[in-house]
């Protein structure tokens, strides 16, 4: 559905010095309903690819096809149209929502935006996005700093699923969670993508919160995929010594000595943390 192909990206340099850059020969796939976790440090371009991927900035090299359309040769009307298709989630929900609306203005608009039904089925539409991302109906009178971090987290998600996109593009939505509410959006991108047949392409610069959903991982540094591959294989049976340190740098692999003697994901990298991790 999502393929990405040989993309490479950056940004002017300051007072037309060289371009720099940022996103370097990437070629990445998603497939229908699937979900691709992206992970790479701090810095090492994952937004940049992002923003590319949804049309928000354009590359220097490459293509990105949604069902195998160049989104980047897309104008006036036909890009409009791409646009209800693919959707990002922002790490700060603030980027979406608006202080001043509240959740049920800010969900409303989309559909007003695309002309999309009448005042009555909009409003019916909202409801069914709040159930959709498990709000109560009484959430849509709030705004955003009335809710807790998740909540509005789970509006910024509901307003990107408004204009019934297949492919949503999640760029590090729970970093700023506190850890039992991360679990709690997860298990909602994994929930969507049963029940919507949603696809996602997760970023996040923590393996141990990708691996908890992606069906496959790509592992980006300073630009470049270093390696992709089924969850299951790339956490164990890492074959980059990148991912090897990532891996080290979780929680769920640095136990210390386990009582039965085997460590739990395979090979034992010493535990210390990638630079830059945050
Ligand atoms: N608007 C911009 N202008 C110039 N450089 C940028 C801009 N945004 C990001 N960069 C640089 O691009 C690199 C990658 O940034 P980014 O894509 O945000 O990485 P990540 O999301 O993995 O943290 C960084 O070195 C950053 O400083
Ligand atoms: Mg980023």
């Amino acid at each position: 559905m999502l393929e990405v192909e040989r993309l490479t990206a950056g940004y002017a340099g300051p007072l037309g010095r060289d371009r720099v850059t940022v996103v370097k020969d990437v070629s990445i796939r998603v497939g229908e309903g699937e979900i691709v976790g992206l992970v790479g440090e701090s810095g090492c371009g994952k937004t940049t690819l992002a923003r590319v991927i949804t049309g928000l900035s354009r590359p220097s090299a490459g293509v990105v096809r949604f069902a195998g359309v160049d989104v980047h040769a897309l104008r006036g009307r036909a890009l409009r149209a791409h646009r209800r298709h693919i959707q990002m989630v922002f790490q700060d929900p603030y980027l979406t929502l608006s202080p001043r609306q509240t959740v049920r203005q800010a969900l409303v608009e989309p559909l007003r935006i695309h002309r999309i039904g009448d005042t009555r089925s909009r409003s019916a539409r909202v409801d069914e996005l709040l159930d959709l991302v498990g709000l109560d109906p009484g959430v849509g009178e709030r705004r955003p700093r009335q809710l807790s971090g998740g909540q509005r987290q789970r509006v910024a998600i509901a307003r990107a699923l408004s204009l019934g996109p297949r492919l949503l593009v999640c760029d590090e939505p729970v970093t700023a969670l506190d850890v039992s509410v991360q679990a709690k959006v997860l298990n909602l991108l994994c929930d969507l993508r049963d029940r919507l047949g949603l696809a996602c392409l997760f970023i996040a610069h923590d393996l141990s919160v990708v691996r908890q959903l992606a069906d496959r991982i790509a592992v980006m540094r300073d630009g470049r995929i270093v390696e992709q591959g089924p969850t299951q294989d790339v956490t164990a049976g890492p074959r980059h010594p990148y991912t090897r340190a990532l891996l080290a740098a979780t929680p769920t692999i640095d136990l210390g000595p386990v009582a039965s003697g085997v460590h739990p994901i395979g090979e034992h990298v010493p535990a210390s943390r990638p630079p830059g991790q945050g």
